[in-house]
Order: structure tokens, then C-alpha cells, then sequence
């Protein structure tokens, strides 16, 4: 299967099994276990969500894969930038990007996208980490932006 059919696969599957579902952390826990299932490179698929009382600040959310760091800063390391600009990150080589935040030194390449909540506040941003070398590009982008629109829709609780 190519990469669009299996977001499109993957992204189908996520958004049916939410369907419904009021709590939020339910729904970030089974987006990181399906797309952790979804590409045999995916080495880490999770969540860091805004902190409710530091709001410059991530703290690690529902996430499948080796141990992450808890709190990552606004502004530091991949995640924290994705979180300040608001804007997805795609980084080829994760050893090569400035202040990059190695919690396993086998994650190579990842990609961090900002996921809104229902008033369109960042709510977390998605991390997915990859044990090969450029593994993302504009289309991991385009499916993975999508399906983090769509996430916190219908989501009232924590
Ligand atoms: N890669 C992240 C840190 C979190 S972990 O990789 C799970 C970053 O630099 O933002």
C-alpha cells in the first residue's frame, strides 16, 4: 500500500473508533495507538498537550513508544517550535535540527503538528518520530493535518 492509502486507511479507522467519544484523552490514546501501527518506521506517535496551568509549556500525553520527556517548552526542540509558530514541523534529520530534544537516539527523522480544540486554541501537538532518515514530507503533512482537525471535534472532557 502506498502512503496516501494507508492514512487514508488509518485516518478512516481513528476517526470512527472516536466517533461519539466525549473525552478527549480517549481520543488522543487511540490516534497514538493506530498510527503507531500504521508504518513499520513509526518509532513514537504521541501527544504533548498544552499545560492548563503553565500555558507555555507541553506536557507528554497519551503516546505509544519508549519512554518521552514530560515537559518540553514553548519555543524548544521540535515540538516546542511546532507549539510557538503554530506551524507543522517536518525535520529530516532530528540530530541536525537546533535544540532538538533526543529523549532515544533512535528517532531520525519526525514530523510535530498543532491540533486545535473546538474554539481553535492549540490544544497539543502531535509527534511522530520515524527510525529512518527523512521520512516525512508534504503528504505525511497533508493526512496527519487533517486527521488532527477532525480530532478534538465533538471532545467536552479532559
Ligand atoms: N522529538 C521531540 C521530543 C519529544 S520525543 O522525541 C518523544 C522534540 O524535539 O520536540
Amino acid at each position: 500500500m502506498d502512503k496516501n492509502a494507508t492514512y487514508k486507511e488509518v485516518s478512516q479507522q481513528i476517526l470512527s473508533v472516536i466517533e461519539g467519544e466525549p473525552s478527549a484523552t480517549a481520543r488522543y490514546s487511540s490516534a497514538a495507538c493506530l498510527l503507531s501501527q500504521a508504518f513499520d518506521y513509526f518509532f513514537w506517535t504521541g501527544f504533548y498537550v498544552v499545560d492548563p496551568v503553565k500555558q507555555d509549556e507541553l506536557v507528554v500525553g497519551a503516546y505509544q513508544g519508549t519512554l518521552g520527556c514530560l515537559r518540553i517548552p514553548f519555543g524548544r526542540g521540535v515540538c516546542g517550535t511546532a507549539a510557538a509558530t503554530l506551524e507543522t514541523q517536518i525535520v529530516e534529520d532530528v540530530h541536525a535540527f537546533p535544540g532538538h530534544i533526543a529523549c532515544d537516539s533512535r528517532s531520525n527523522s519526525e514530523i510535530v503538528v498543532p491540533v486545535y480544540d473546538a474554539t481553535g486554541s492549540l490544544a497539543a501537538v502531535l509527534d511522530v518520530d520515524s527510525t529512518e532518515y527523512g521520512s516525512f514530507d508534504e503528504i505525511d503533512a497533508k493526512w496527519l493535518e487533517e486527521l488532527c482537525s477532525k480530532l478534538l471535534i465533538g471532545a467536552t472532557q479532559h
